[in-house]
């Protein structure tokens, strides 16, 4: 398993159900989700074009890009809906002592 080392980004209570929020750990754009409390993160810009996903809709477990309506699930990262085809990359996530910390791999 890649060794990646976990980055304080927000308390758990600021995230509702159902929101996103845009995080940034040195130069990687993350979106960070609430998803029926449990919480992911994946790249922020849309695989298709220049948008931040943190700034799309969020439907269940699918983020919908503001920019052309492409789609990807939150949790795996999968492009689910045209024009986008290319997956985001998704992170590890765990919350520690009411914090939430993203795992970014060692380089
Ligand atoms: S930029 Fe996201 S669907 Fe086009």
């Amino acid at each position: 398993m890649t060794n990646v080392t976990f980055h304080r980004v927000a308390e758990a209570t600021a995230l509702g159900d159902g929101e996103a929020r845009h995080v940034e750990i040195g130069d990687r754009q993350i979106a960070l989700f609430n998803v029926g409390g449990s919480f992911f993160a994946i790249d922020d810009v849309c695989t298709h074009a220049f948008a931040l996903l943190s700034d799309g809709f969020v439907e269940g477990d699918i983020i919908e890009c503001p920019l052309h309506g492409g789609k990807f699930e939150i949790k795996t990262g999968k492009a689910c809906a045209a024009p986008c085809t290319e997956d985001v990359k998704t992170y590890p996530v765990k919350v520690e002592s009411g914090a939430v910390l993203v795992g970014i791999p060692a380089s």
